[in-house]
C-alpha cells in the first residue's frame, strides 16, 4: 500500500447506491497516504452529500463544469493534469456509456477526456444492466481504449437481485488503485534529465539558441517521478513550470549544463533530452558589439565546439544507463544509430523534427527507440505526456534487464 503514498487520485462518484461506500474508500486512500480530490456527478449527489466527501477528503468537492468559482480555484484541466489516477467508483451503466463514446457533458466525463492519467472504473449496477449487450459492448470498448476495470463482484444487490454488478469493497478498490502504481519500476533510482535549449552568449545582450521548448524533457521528468524515481532536471532557459517532486537546476550555456549534470552525478539513468548548442562563440565580447564599418556588411563570429554532455557522462567509469535523443530532419534512423554507438548509449530516441506536428515546440511527439542491437521500437503520435510515460516504462524495463545482467 505504500505505492499510494503521495499519489494524487481524482475519485469520481457516480449515481449509484454503492456511492455510500465511496466515503469509506476516500478514508482508506488517505490512510495510505494518497491525496484525494472528489468529483461527484449529479446522480452521485442524490446518494451521498458532497459535505461528507469534503470532510473525508479534506478538500471541497468538485461538482460542476460551469461553476466559475470552482474553476477559478482548480479548473477541470488542472484537475485532469493533477491526477496520477482517476478512479470512478461507482461507475454506473450510464457513465460507462458516456465514457465509451467520449461524451464530455459534465465535469467528471470532461476530466476523463482531458487527462493523461490512467482511468479505472469500478462498475456498480443491477445484474441485468451489467449483462445487457450495450453495457458489455461499452465495457469492451473502454477496455480496448486502456480503461481499467475494477470488478464488479458478484453477490446480493441492493435491489434484491443476486448476480454480477456489485461494486468491489473499498479495501479491494484501494488495493487495485495501489496496483496501478505497480509500474513504480523506478523506485529508488536517481534519474538525471536534461531539457530545453542552451543559450550561448555572443555579448552581454545577444546569444545563439534554438527552438527547443523543453516540453519533452519536462514531460519525461514528470513521468519518471510518477514511476517512483528521484529526478534531477537540468534545464536550459524555458517557460515551463517545474513538475512536482522534481528537483530542478536552471542553466544557460552548454558548459553550465555539463557542470550542473556533473554535480548531480552519480545517477542510475541519464536521459539527455536537451537541444544543446554544438558550438559557442570562442569569446564572449565584454561589451555590446558595435557595427564595424571596416568589415563591410558581414560579421565573422569564430565558434568553438561545446562539450558533449551526454557523451561525456556516458564515458565515465560510473556511467549511468544512458539515453539520448536524436532530433533529425533526414536519414533519421541512420543518424540515430550512429549517434547511439558514437556516444556509447544504451538507447536513442529518434524524432523527426522536420515534421511540424511532432517537432520542436509542438504538443505531440512520435518517436522510434533504437537499442544497441539496432532494434527499433516505434511509439505512435500522441501527446508528449503520453509518449513520456511510454518511454519511461520502456526505459525502466530495459534498465531492469541491464541491471539483472550486470
Ligand atoms: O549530436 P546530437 O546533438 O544530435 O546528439 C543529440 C543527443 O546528444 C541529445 O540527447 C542531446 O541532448 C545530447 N547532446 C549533449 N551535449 C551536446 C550535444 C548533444 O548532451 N553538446
Amino acid at each position: 500500500m505504500q505505492r499510494l503514498y503521495r499519489k494524487r487520485i481524482v475519485l469520481g462518484v457516480g449515481g449509484g447506491i454503492a456511492a455510500y461506500k465511496s466515503a469509506e474508500l476516500v478514508r482508506r486512500l488517505r490512510t495510505y497516504g494518497a491525496e484525494v480530490r472528489v468529483i461527484m456527478t449529479q446522480g452521485g449527489r442524490e446518494f451521498i452529500t458532497p459535505l461528507t466527501l469534503q470532510a473525508l477528503s479534506g478538500h471541497p468537492v468538485h461538482l460542476d463544469l460551469l461553476d466559475p468559482a470552482a474553476e477559478a480555484a482548480m479548473g477541470h484541466i488542472e484537475l485532469a493534469r493533477w491526477a496520477d489516477l482517476v478512479l470512478i467508483a461507482p461507475a454506473t451503466a450510464d457513465l460507462m456509456a458516456r465514457l465509451s463514446q467520449g461524451v464530455a457533458n459534465d465535469l467528471l466525463t470532461t476530466v476523463v477526456l482531458a487527462t493523461d492519467a490512467p482511468v479505472a472504473l469500478a462498475p456498480a449496477m443491477n445484474q441485468a444492466m451489467w449483462r445487457d449487450p450495450a453495457t458489455l459492448a461499452n465495457t469492451e470498448l473502454l477496455k480496448s481504449r486502456g480503461f481499467r476495470l475494477f470488478g464488479p463482484a458478484s453477490g446480493s444487490q441492493a435491489c434484491g437481485d443476486v448476480g454480477m454488478g456489485r461494486m468491489l469493497e473499498p479495501d479491494d478498490l484501494a488495493q487495485l488503485a495501489a496496483d496501478c502504481f505497480a509500474r513504480q519500476s523506478l523506485t529508488g533510482q536517481h534519474m538525471l534529465i536534461t531539457a530545453g535549449p542552451t543559450q550561448e552568449n555572443i555579448d552581454p545582450v545577444r546569444y545563439i539558441t534554438n527552438h527547443s521548448s523543453g516540453k519533452m524533457g519536462f514531460a519525461l521528468a514528470e513521468a519518471a517521478v510518477e514511476a517512483g524515481a528521484r529526478v534531477t532536471l537540468v534545464t536550459g532557459p524555458v517557460h515551463l513550470p517545474t513538475p512536482d517532486r522534481v528537483s530542478r537546476v536552471d542553466v544557460v550555456s552548454a558548459r553550465d549544463m555539463l557542470a550542473a549534470c556533473e554535480a548531480a552525478m552519480p545517477c542510475d539513468v541519464l536521459i539527455a533530452a536537451a537541444a544543446v548548442a554544438d558550438y559557442r562563440p570562442e569569446v564572449i565580447a565584454p561589451h555590446k558589439l558595435k557595427k564595424d564599418p571596416s568589415s563591410g556588411d558581414g560579421l565573422l563570429l569564430q565558434m568553438v565546439r561545446n562539450p558533449d554532455i551526454l557523451a561525456t557522462l556516458a564515458r565515465r567509469s560510473d556511467r549511468p544507463f544512458s539515453v539520448g535523443f536524436a532530433a533529425e530532419t533526414e536519414h533519421l534512423l541512420d543518424y540515430a544509430s550512429r549517434k547511439l554507438m558514437d556516444k556509447n548509449l544504451d538507447l536513442i530516441v529518434a524524432n523527426d523534427v522536420a515534421n511540424p506536428a511532432i517537432g520542436f515546440n509542438s504538443e505531440d511527439n512520435a518517436v522510434s527507440v533504437i537499442d544497441r542491437d539496432l532494434q527499433e521500437t516505434r511509439f505512435a503520435q500522441t501527446s508528449k505526456g503520453k509518449i513520456a510515460r511510454q518511454l519511461i516504462d520502456f526505459i525502466a524495463n530495459r534498465l531492469k534487464q541491464a541491471q539483472t545482467h550486470a
